[in-house]
């Protein structure tokens, strides 16, 4: 029997490589956009869909090697190239081949180390900050893209979607640039990973771009999906989660492999298994209980940090208790309106619309998630709703005026339905 340590099987905050779960709507596509000389792609999805886990698992089918950029808040475009030139330092100097690239073209290295020493002249020289990397003129997007495409390196570009401003504009046109290279440069491929309508923002500027772009939206994991990576963690731990505790666990999970992963984990490490168990081991409700509270312990702080952001959208509360009494699966705008006034509740068609887009936001917090294929807005975590829920509940006892509240007050309520919220769990 092969013996995997926990970690890598339940993977919450990573990549899944034990447990991962083959997505049969795009592995065929991706798979054969990532072999098209030439072919771009674009991978996009909300947050938590598994984009990073699906490029990870399908990549190294085509290419052996491939750099990662991390696109972070503030970054410039300038500090995106010298990641990826960077990065590129493991085969142009260390000349780590694989087995699609064997050799190194000579000039192509000489040209790498001249950029590389000019980069190093500026530091010693002081020219360069320390924040802001001096980008040498030699090393142009044209350039960058010569030395990806010689080296057969693939260049995934991780949450481009946070590169803003200018900025922005300055990637989309490099993006350009390397699809017009691609041509000359066979193995040339940028996978650009990125928020939901994110792809819109590079390809619809330029019908060009259309044909040599290939774009994938990655859905949220269907429950069936979500079961299989219960099944593949339970086969190579060796332990069983009966059916009912599976579709309770696929229940809180939705859609989130993320949360799946989190409850398994927590199962696993309350009953101390760390690694593949000799002998079967079965679980019961009170440890996915256990695994219950662990969790909310630990997305408590997050949770109440963005429902404080939320709070600050004026006279938001209407539109977070409408959303709060809606299943798991949320509703459509219509039915949320329809909702509001056989509860009567009061509030206009535009005023649902502005604060749903708001709490769409990272500003407001990320309450809310749209899915652009039921057109249903959500929680984008269930746990969310429940402690929306939990929050209505006490504060409907509390407070019958219509008062405003104070901030502090708020905080509180937040507090006590938190605890309203816990003790039902561990009351079930
Ligand atoms: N196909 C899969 N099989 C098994 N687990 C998966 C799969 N896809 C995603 N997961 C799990 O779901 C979680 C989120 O996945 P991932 O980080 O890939 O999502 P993402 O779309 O890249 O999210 P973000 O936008 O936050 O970067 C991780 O814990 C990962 O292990
Ligand atoms: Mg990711």
């Amino acid at each position: 029997m092969k013996i995997y340590e926990l970690k890598k099987v339940f993977t919450p905050a990573k990549p899944a490589r034990v447990t991962f779960v083959d997505r049969d709507e795009f592995n065929d596509d991706i798979v054969t956009a990532l072999e098209l000389p030439g072919n771009q792609l674009i991978v996009y999805g909300h947050t938590g869909s598994g984009k990073s886990t699906l490029v990870e698992n399908l990549l190294h089918r085509v290419y052996e090697k491939q750099i990662t950029t991390n696109c972070m808040k503030g970054m410039t475009f300038e500090e995106v190239v010298i990641d990826a030139f960077d990065e590129l330092e493991e085969f142009y100097i260390e000349e780590i081949t694989n087995n699609i690239k064997t050799s190194i073209n000579g000039r192509t290295q000489a040209n790498y180390l001249a950029i590389k020493a000019q980069i190093q002249a500026s530091i010693e020289s002081g020219q360069a900050h320390k924040q802001k990397r001096y980008l040498p003129p030699q090393l142009t997007p044209q350039r960058l893209a010569k030395l990806l495409g010689e080296a057969g390196y693939c260049w995934v570009l991780e949450d481009f979607h946070k590169i803003e401003g200018e900025e922005k504009e300055k990637l989309a046109q490099m993006m350009k640039v390397f699809v017009n290279l691609s041509d000359k440069h066979e193995d040339l491929k940028i996978i650009a990973i990125g928020a939901v309508n994110s792809a819109r923002e590079v390809v619809e500027t330029d019908a060009e771009m259309n044909t040599r772009i290939s774009e994938f939206h990655v859905k949220l994991m269907d429950d069936e999906e979500i079961r299989q990576i219960i099944e593949k963690g339970c086969e190579a731990l060796n332990i069983i989660i009966p059916k009912n505790l599976q579709d309770d666990i696929i229940y809180y999970s939705n859609g989130l492999g993320s949360i799946c992963h989190k409850l398994c984990y927590y199962m696993c490490d309350t009953a101390l298994i760390k690694r593949t168990v000799p002998q079967s081991v079965e679980f019961d409700y009170s440890d996915l209980k256990e695994a219950l509270k662990r969790y909310i312990k630990s997305v408590e702080d997050t949770i109440k940090k963005s429902f404080d952001r939320a709070m600050t959208i004026p006279s938001v509360e209407n539109t977070l208790r409408i959303m709060a009494h809606q299943d798991q699966y949320g509703a459509q705008s219509d039915s949320l309106l329809a909702w509001a006034s056989e509860h009567s509740i009061k509030i206009s068609k535009k005023k649902l619309k502005v604060d749903l887009d708001k709490l769409e936001t990272e500003e407001y917090g990320e309450l809310i998630k749209f899915d652009d294929n039921s057109w249903k807005y959500s929680f984008s975590n269930p746990f969310y709703g429940t402690f929306a829920l939990a929050y209505f509940e006490e504060q409907d006892k509390n407070i019958r005026s219509a008062n405003k509240k104070s901030n502090r007050e708020m905080m509180q309520l937040l507090n006590e339905a938190f605890k309203v919220f816990s003790n039902q769990i561990a009351s079930e």
